[in-house]
């Protein structure tokens, strides 16, 4: 079997937190692995950590504790985690994020060929002429035209502004794309354009992609293995039919209940998510104040990670 691509293991991200108070625990022992070519989603609702743990693993912002690997070719795995600042600039070359906002994640003073170009200039000295065509290249590959090369992002729609983004991340040629609700503000049909373009690159590409978002029809659309994120932690991670057929955790079976219903007469079943409780997390399951099937166990132990199903699972009773 081939290495994966990115392990990581036993991460840990504390906001604050000092003597009196021990932070916000966004990430909260997160380990797994992502498979070369796959796309890995993560899901769950606000406040559940999927941002931080996207940061975490790129060293946008060093977690507290934890390693992440990352093997690009055949040669020595890189540790992210050991890495100094102008080591892991190097590793940004192949690591990309594409975020949900293109409006605030694209200056707005700078043409697309700032935008997209700067990246190309730092990494392979591209200028003039050869920078204009590598970029006008990289907007053809995204459906844009290379004439856009000199408009400013205010000139674009919002999903005509990701595919810069999208842009901007290929410009490196990554190998790991991380998506942090990346169609999460666009229009429906916009949503579907982007992610068939977005399947298409991966293809063209062989790109591998963490794919991060709160909607469950967009993660079933586009991801192999889907893990479920609850207040820091992993608490389901399986292969995307055995999750959407027969989700195992309580939360994740909440989730799916929770996801609209296109039949008016199944509408009566669904249920009202309740908000993610926020705070310190305790010992215990976070899960036990909203789970039918909490005893006294899930309130004093962390549950243990368990296969169910074909799934791991995080729960002291599903079976
Ligand atoms: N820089 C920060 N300082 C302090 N707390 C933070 C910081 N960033 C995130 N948090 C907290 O960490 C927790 C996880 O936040 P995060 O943004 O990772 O969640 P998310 O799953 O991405 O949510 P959303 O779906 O809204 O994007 C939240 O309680 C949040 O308030
Ligand atoms: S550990 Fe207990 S409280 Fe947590 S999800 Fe499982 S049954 Fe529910
Ligand atoms: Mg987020």
């Amino acid at each position: 079997m081939t290495a994966p691509l990115l392990s990581v293991e036993n991460l840990d991200m504390v906001f604050g937190g000092n003597k009196r108070d021990a932070g916000v625990r966004a990430v909260d022992d997160v380990s797994f692995d992502v498979m070369r070519g796959e796309t890995f989603g993560i899901v769950g609702e606000s406040g559940s950590g999927k941002t931080t743990l996207g940061r975490c693993i790129m060293r946008i912002i060093d977690p507290t504790a934890g390693k992440v690997t990352y093997r690009p070719d055949d040669s020595a795995p890189v540790t992210l985690t050991d890495l100094d600042k102008a080591e892991l600039r190097k590793q940004w070359q192949s690591i990309r994020m594409i975020f949900q906002d293109p409006q605030s994640s694209l200056n707005p003073r700078l043409p697309v060929i700032e935008l997209i170009g700067q990246a190309l200039r730092k990494s392979e000295g591209l200028t003039g002429k050869a920078l204009a065509e590598r970029v006008a290249q990289l907007l053809q590959q995204v459906g844009l035209r290379p004439e856009f090369l000199h408009r400013y992002p205010g000139a674009f729609s919002g999903g005509q502004r990701q595919r810069i983004g999208i842009a901007r991340a290929l410009a490196t040629g990554p190998k790991l794309v991380i998506a942090d609700e990346a169609v999460s503000a666009l229009d429906v049909s916009i949503q579907a354009q982007t992610l068939n373009l977005l399947q298409d690159l991966q293809d063209e590409f062989d790109l591998t992609y963490i794919f991060i978002a709160h909607d469950l029809a967009v993660v079933e659309h586009i991801c192999d293995r889907v893990a479920v994120m609850y207040r820091g932690r992993i608490v389901e991670l399986a292969d995307r039919d055995t999750l959407f057929r027969t989700p195992a955790h309580p939360y994740t079976r909440e989730l799916l209940e929770a996801v609209p219903v296109p039949d008016p007469s199944r509408r009566r079943d669904r249920k009202k998510t309740v908000p993610v409780p926020t705070g310190v997390q305790s010992a215990g399951c976070a899960f036990a104040p909203r789970c039918a099937l909490a005893t006294e166990i899930c309130r004093n132990q962390t549950p243990p990670k368990r296969n169910v199903g074909g799934a791991e699972v995080l729960c002291h009773h599903v079976t």
